[in-house]
């Protein structure tokens, strides 16, 4: 009898571990996707021109940071064990080749000997996506002092022109900037 007892038991509480990250998985990925959705469809409905201007990149870029980069660059962007932290991303994005650097990674991936990990490649996000999410680390997780105040924001525009080409991840490092 008791072990019967404690068998309904485990059942009941597998049972709700299996419905309560069902649920929070859904509430997460539906949440993320309408952001998505909707500034991916606002952008695509305007003509040319204003698709070259601003756009609102802050919300998405956080939340496709929080369902995209998090894990490996942490909450805070400081990186941890084999995963490079992201302070040096206004720096790098304002030497020579930083930009083109910048969204190379997010496009082709990326592989150096600094690190012990891949970056693994993006390609498959909307140009917009990626610009706001290149936008969001360099604003929130850079060394204040690094960005500089005449920073350009990144452009979906300039995403999409870095697109087709033939780069594998490791030639993406080729790109990368000196910092010291
Ligand atoms: C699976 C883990 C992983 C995920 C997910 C990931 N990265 Fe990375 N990222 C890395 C690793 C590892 C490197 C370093 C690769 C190397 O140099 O070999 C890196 C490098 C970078 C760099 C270059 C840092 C430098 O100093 O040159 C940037 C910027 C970056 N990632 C941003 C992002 C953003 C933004 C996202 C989400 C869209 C993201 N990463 C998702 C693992 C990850």
């Amino acid at each position: 009898m008791r072990h019967f007892l404690s068998y309904i038991l485990l059942g009941a509480l597998a049972a709700f571990l299996v419905l309560f990250s069902a649920l929070f998985a859904w509430v997460r990925s539906s949440q993320f996707t309408i952001t998505t959705e909707r500034v991916v469809s606002e952008y695509r409905s305007q003509p040319v021109d204003a698709r070259r201007a601003a756009f609102d990149w802050p919300e998405l870029g956080a939340g496709s940071y929080i369902a995209n980069c998090r894990n490996c660059h942490g909450a805070d962007g400081a990186g941890w064990d084999q995963y490079p932290g992201l302070r040096e991303s206004a720096l790098l994005a304002s030497l020579p080749g930083g930009r083109e650097y910048m969204i190379d990674l997010h496009l082709y991936g990326l592989t150096s000997d600094r690190w012990r990990a891949p970056m693994p490649a993006f390609g498959t996000m909307p140009d917009v996506e990626l610009a706001a999410v290149i936008n969001y680390i360099t604003v929130t997780f850079s060394e204040p002092d690094s960005v500089p105040e005449d920073f350009r924001f990144f452009t979906p525009a300039e995403v999409a022109e870095r697109r087709g080409r033939a780069v594998s991840a490791a030639s993406v490092n080729d790109l990368r900037p000196a910092t010291e």
